[in-house]
């Protein structure tokens, strides 16, 4: 498909034109002329609600950012996504998470994945049944107490997001742990209270190469036979999920302990796979499924809802309109539930690895922006770290609030707190304290008049700060899966608009290359001189100080 620059669309420029009146826009103003606001800027799809009318958008804006979206034909993107096209051109695969969670036929060249996929599926629900029964056992014949999964990226964000976000569903036999990182802390401190006789590990990898993984999975192994003695224990506590089944035999696994995945889904979009395991073995393959039944039912609006009434679409155009149209660099991610904590950190990956990117698809140089820095943490320990910046800095930040109806946890007053809270904030962000109001509250509190002058440029918020409100009806299997969704697809959109390929990530490749040039180096006392003076410099520091 031939593609041209969106900064040369009639849409980009008239969105151009619209942003200088949009500059003007007052929220509180906006609100204030029209009570329909909220009907008419938010959105319903299944148990999801999105409100998008605290935006410096009007209707024109809406409609201009769809015809963006027509320009760029994204229907047509869509379409190719769903449909398998190989549109991952740098590495010439399609890309098809989507057909992991699908309830009817996805060909690929000719041949129905689903098949596969759904024999995937039926291998780790027997092995579901096998570790959680009992009678799949370790080496003393034990049954599984905990759960270690081995992998980085996309191979272990997703699970322990979801692992985390559902425990309220989790069986309670294991523990579920996530080691991801090559500083030996994490392994050491997570191994340290197990007992390896009673310890599962999962081998996560797509490529079965990335080297902190396999330091990981090789240290687990030793600290296994240490215990058993015995290198036939590999084939009955580890498990690998990996699209490189042959790297897999050699470290010692055996071929039905392999749960395969295919080069067509990318780890960043992976969740879905067999990458999925811990969070089957925890919750079981039944909620497993309900979680891929969700992300479906956001594939299914995604692909057939019209562009203005499409949650993906208008989450990742207001993402455009703001970071094109407002320079807006930093976008935060604010869970109000401290089961969805380590979200930011799965949507840093998803975000950042699909769309930080500074060439189109056909390589030229973009000379417009793309992602913004991702970040964010869970209310409401966040309004008692960073939220000052929010309200009071000098720099624009969008963000997202994700907040729930209903809690798991019995401690209600805690949840009305919780959401009384998640309300507050939107509401302060774009409404903001004139000048006339912090007065009268100080006075109100009994300050007197020269205590007033000197305070009020500290009291007065600004305001006009847009978020996005994302209520969850209750946090399940797959509501869970709706949401995770709902941003794989943002990704996608935005993608779409800028020209890039979402589903490469060739920027990882350079730091890994110089890590393997220097990790020889520093296994010997000799000085180094190989490098740049601080590289250099550094290194030499290490090695006298060790
Ligand atoms: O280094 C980045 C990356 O390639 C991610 O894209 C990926 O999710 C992660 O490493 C882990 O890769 P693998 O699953 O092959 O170990």
């Amino acid at each position: 498909m031939m593609t041209s620059a969106p900064t040369r669309l009639p849409a980009w420029q008239a969105l151009s034109d619209h942003q200088r009146v949009a500059a003007g826009f007052n929220l509180r103003e906006l609100f204030e002329k029209d009570p329909g606001r909220f009907d008419k800027f938010s959105l319903r799809c299944g148990d999801l609600l999105l409100d998008y009318s605290k935006h410096l958008v009007t209707a024109d804006t809406l409609r201009l950012l769809a015809d963006l979206a027509r320009q760029r034909k994204l229907q047509d993107w869509i379409a190719r996504l769903f449909g398998g096209d190989k549109i991952n051109a740098t590495e010439n695969r399609a890309v098809l998470h989507t057909a992991l969670r699908a309830d009817r036929e996805v060909l690929l060249d000719g041949h129905n994945i689903t098949a596969d996929v759904e024999q995937t599926l039926a291998a780790m629900g027997r092995f579901c049944e096998g570790a959680r029964s009992g009678k799949l056992t370790g080496f003393s014949r034990h049954a599984f107490t905990d759960i270690v999964s081995i992998g980085i990226g996309g191979s272990s964000l997703g699970p322990a997001l979801a692992v985390e976000a559902l425990a309220p569903y989790a069986a309670s036999q294991f523990r579920v742990h996530f080691v991801s990182n090559v500083d030996g802390a994490h392994l050491a401190t997570t191994l340290a209270p197990l007992n390896p006789e009673t310890t599962l590990f999962i081998v996560a990898s797509k490529t079965f190469t990335t080297l902190e993984t396999l330091a990981n999975a090789h240290a687990a192994r030793d600290w296994l036979f240490a215990k058993a003695g015995d290198v036939k224990a590999t084939a009955r506590h580890f498990v690998a999920v990996t699209a490189n089944a042959a790297a897999a035999r050699d470290f010692g696994i055996g071929p039905e302990s392999i749960f395969g995945f295919w080069d067509w889904v990318g780890g960043r979009f992976s969740l879905w796979s067999a990458i999925g395991l811990p969070v089957a073995l925890a919750i079981g393959m039944d909620r497993f499924r309900e979680l891929l039944a969700g992300a479906r039912d956001m594939d299914e609006h995604f692909s057939t809802a019209p562009l203005e009434r499409n949650m993906p679409v208008i989450l990742g155009l207001l993402g455009i309109w703001y970071v094109n149209f407002f320079g807006v660099t930093s976008h935060a991610v604010l869970p109000y539930d401290q089961s969805l904590r380590l979200l930011p950190a799965y949507l840093q990956q998803l975000e950042m690895e699909s769309n930080g990117k500074r060439v189109a698809r056909d390589g030229s140089a973009l000379d417009y922006a793309t992602a913004p820095v991702i970040w964010g943490a869970a209310g409401t320990d966040a309004q008692h770290s960073f939220f000052q910046l929010l309200h009071q800095g000098t720099q624009l930040i969008t963000a997202d609030f994700i907040g729930c109806c209903n809690s798991h946890y019995t401690l209600n007053e805690h949840h009305i707190m919780l959401l009384a809270n998640y309300f507050a904030q939107t509401e302060a962000l774009m409404r903001g304290l004139t000048a006339g109001e912090a007065e009268a509250m100080m006075r109100a509190q009994g300050l007197a008049d020269d205590r007033i002058g000197p305070l009020l440029p500290h009291r007065i918020f600004p305001g006009n700060r847009p978020s996005t409100s994302i209520m969850v009806r209750k946090l399940e299997p797959r509501t869970l899966g709706a949401l995770i969704a709902l941003y794989e697809h943002k990704v996608f959109v935005q993608s779409v608009i800028w020209d890039v390929n979402a589903f490469d990530q060739w920027g990882v490749e350079l730091g890994k290359q110089l890590a393997n040039r220097i990790l020889p180096e520093l296994t010997t006392s000799a000085p180094v001189s190989s490098h740049d003076a601080s590289t250099n410099g550094l290194i030499n520091h290490f090695k006298e100080n060790r």
